[in-house]
């Protein structure tokens, strides 16, 4: 295994991502891990990755530099050339010209890092300070117009740092660099895949959990999904599941759940009807944050008290991933938006976590849940918020309400699948605004609800584009609504992006 030191940088859960790639299992650590547990860990390389600090300004994070002494070689990246030039007495300053974007090194020697590579290649850059001095013992491997040392290596200590970043796809060859280092210079070998993933994961929870028992909040979603099968394949019924069903959730979804956990994979599934609950608590209200937070108190609410009923759990399997962290913000890395576990669960919780995704991202995880055998229909499930449709009937959440925007949903998905734009189309859902408008039908004046038709395309549903369906599936999609779902009279498209729209309606 080869460890990347998280320096902060924006494309650190990158390196470690590649690495994988490339076949030899990696892990993103904090910078400030003991170099005993890093010894422990037994690493047959170790990257530095890059950061947004200054190594000469107080705080800069370093490492200890006992981790020169280890004998592992060791990668620097941008900050990480940085850091191992000021730790090991070379010298780094201000550049006079800050490089950011593509940029062309000369490589100048043979050093096993470019072997094979051209001389002239096109690199990514993104730093304002400069080594303009190697530690002693260093030689200069690489320069660019702007950067007399672009890259240097110690070769007997097995030291390579570069300044650019090979990690990111602009660098043409930066994966040829990385697995020069993993094969010619650490000598690891090729032995990570998705089966051993499982294998190791599923010996670590047995390891961790022994004879306990362990409680996972099932939402039907892709994450909690793959955790839950994990673990009953590590832990059999060891493990019991709760699946909340909220009466927010979409046609044959719950009975989905129950059918493909309870009955396929033969877990222990418990299932909490609590839509009265639920209904009763968002009667009048209309308020989009309102319902939100209801809906999440009412959520916690639940699982505690059902929890409990269960009698005593000491761990909590949950599908956290490597996304959710960064986006939560790690000591080094800037906060973008706070996580919220799932369903927002309260922080003084009694119970151990087990997070056995928490290195991987979203489409690792659907790896393995293809591995696991989880069908399709999860593996590949669109995003679906946690508050459901609620917050898809807008204004006042109504049973009859939740039932026209259950029913057009369903056709819209059995339309959009027929079409083969399931895969193609990120999401897609309807929306019912708290409109009526006059129609006619079969000569007799109406005056029903309209349905939105939502549909994006996307990659992380932070930003989105509205899904170009072709009119001649939308026209299937609107005489189907209208005439199977009671109340409607008028469908609606959406053609707005994110920003400004969001995908939600509310
Ligand atoms: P918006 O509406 O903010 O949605 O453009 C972006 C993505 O996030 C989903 N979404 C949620 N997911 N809990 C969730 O788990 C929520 O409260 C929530 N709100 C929005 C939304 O479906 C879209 O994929």
């Amino acid at each position: 295994m080869v460890v990347v030191l998280d320096f902060g940088g924006q494309y650190n859960q990158l390196i470690a991502r590649r690495i994988r790639e490339l076949g030899v299992y990696s892990e993103l650590i904090p910078f400030d891990t003991s170099v005993e547990k890093i010894r422990e860990m037994n690493p047959k390389g170790i990257v530095f990755s890059g950061g947004p600090a200054s190594v000469y300004v107080e705080d800069a994070p370093i490492v200890d530099p006992k981790i020169y002494e280890l004998g592992i070689p060791i990668l620097g990246i941008c900050y990480g050339m940085q850091l191992m030039t000021h730790q090991l007495k070379g010298k780094v300053e201000r550049a006079n010209v800050r490089e950011y974007g593509k940029a062309n090194i000369e490589v100048k020697n043979d050093s096993p890092l470019y072997k094979g590579l051209k001389k002239t290649q096109q690199v990514w850059m993104s730093h304002s300070d400069l080594v303009v001095e190697p530690p002693f013992g260093f030689q200069i491997d690489a320069s660019t117009d702007h950067a007399p040392i672009a890259a240097m290596s110690h070769q007997d200590k097995k030291f390579y740092a570069v300044q650019f970043h090979p990690e990111v796809q602009h660098s043409i060859y930066g994966m040829e660099m990385l697995k020069n280092f993993l094969f010619d210079v650490c000598k690891v070998e090729k032995n990570w895949s998705m089966e051993t993933f499982i294998e190791e994961k599923i010996k670590e929870i047995r390891e961790t959990v022994g004879d306990k028992k362990v409680l996972c909040a099932l939402s039907g979603g892709v994450d909690s999904s793959v955790v839950a099968v994990l673990v009953h394949k590590a832990i059999g019924d060891q493990l019991t599941c709760m699946f909340v069903d909220h009466g927010l959730l979409r046609k044959g979804e719950a009975e989905s759940v129950m059918e493909t956990f309870g009955e396929k994979f033969n877990m222990n599934v418990i299932k909490i009807d609590a839509k009265d609950r639920f209904l009763a608590k968002l009667e009048g209200v209309s308020d989009p944050e309102q319902k939100r937070k209801i809906i999440g108190n009412e959520f916690i609410r639940v699982f505690e008290e059902e929890s409990q009923k269960l009698g005593e759990f000491d761990f909590l399997a949950q599908g956290t991933l490597y996304t959710d962290i960064i986006e939560s913000g790690t000591k080094t890395a800037q906060t973008i938006k706070s996580h919220h576990n799932v369903g927002g669960l309260p922080e003084d919780i009694q119970f151990q976590l087990i997070e056995p995704l928490n290195t991987l991202f979203k489409d690792e995880v659907r790896k393995v849940g293809t591995e696991l055998g989880i069908p399709d229909e999860i593996v590949w499930r669109q995003p679906f918020p946690g508050p459901g449709l609620a917050i898809r009937v807008l204004g006042e959440v109504t049973e009859d309400k939740l039932e026209i925007v259950r029913e057009s949903d369903y056709i819209l998905r059995d339309e959009i699948k027929k079409a083969g734009l399931d895969r193609e189309i990120w999401q897609y859902f309807t929306v019912l605004p708290d409109v009526r408008s006059v129609g006619v039908m079969g000569d007799i004046r109406t005056y029903a609800y309209t349905v939105a038709i939502r549909a994006v395309t996307s990659i992380d549903g932070m930003t989105a584009d509205w899904a170009r369906i072709p009119y001649d599936v939308l026209e299937k999609i609107s005489n189907r609504i209208v005439n199977e779902v009671e109340g409607i009279n008028r469908i609606v498209l959406d053609i707005t992006s994110k920003p400004p729209a969001t995908i939600e309606w509310e």
